[in-house]
């Protein structure tokens, strides 16, 4: 796919899209619901991608028609994210998604801004660990924005703070999620991986490689 020579800034997912940690989000909360007597098929696990940490519990709990206290569900949060710090502990360069340094390498050949949009309060330290924050003009985490995706707030604040307009941004996305949020931020997306996931994004590619620019 050739990029559009209107788009002036690329705004990126990490979880699926840069970095390939989606599954260990799926594993840890596979922990916690055995851990708490619930279920996540995988099927159900494609509603949590993209969503905030607090969200995908919630979401968690409604599949398993539970209702628990704040006080349990700050620890069940507190839970998920060491069970899923432990799984990445070893996370390092070799964990770059296929095409995504080559893409970040040549955005910037290109003059071209490059944003980060992540609804993960970690997404600072693995940009660290995959050694590729040098990239990033701004980043966007899920600690500086109150409504997490579907809601557009992530690309907006990541497009302002580039000082790109929306309509020239192109966001990277793995999850439908993710997708809505681009859209309803007014910009164009690419939906990176299975189709069959991501079906409302204006572009797909298999994998970041596909991206020509
Ligand atoms: C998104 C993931 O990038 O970040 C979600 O797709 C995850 O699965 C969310 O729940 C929040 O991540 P974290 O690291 O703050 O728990
Ligand atoms: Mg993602």
């Amino acid at each position: 796919m050739e990029l559009n020579n209107r788009i002036k800034a690329l705004i990126f997912d990490l979880d699926g899209v840069l970095v390939d940690t989606a599954h260990f989000h799926y594993l840890a909360w596979k922990e916690i619901c055995s851990k708490y007597g619930m279920d996540l098929s995988l099927n159900d696990n494609l509603r949590l991608k993209g969503v905030s940490r607090t969200e995908s519990l919630n979401i968690i709990l409604n599949i398993n028609n539970k209702s628990i206290s704040q006080g349990e569900k700050q620890q069940i949060l507190v839970e998920k994210n060491q069970c899923y710090l432990k799984l990445i502990e070893t996370l390092n360069s070799n964990d770059l998604l296929p095409g995504a340094l080559e893409l970040l390498k040549s955005g910037k050949e290109h003059g071209l801004k490059i944003g980060l949009g992540s609804a993960s309060k970690n997404a600072t330290a693995i940009l660290e660990r995959t050694k590729i924050v040098e990239y990033f003009d701004y980043v966007v985490d899920g600690n500086m924005v109150k409504n997490s995706k579907p809601a557009p707030e992530v690309f907006k604040l990541c497009a302002n703070k580039l000082a790109i307009e929306p309509e020239y941004c192109l966001v990277f996305e793995d999850s439908i999620a993710g997708v809505q949020a681009a859209k309803t931020a007014n910009m164009s997306s690419v939906g990176v991986g299975f189709p069959a996931d991501i079906v409302v994004a204006d572009k797909h590619v298999d994998t970041l490689l596909n991206i020509k620019i």
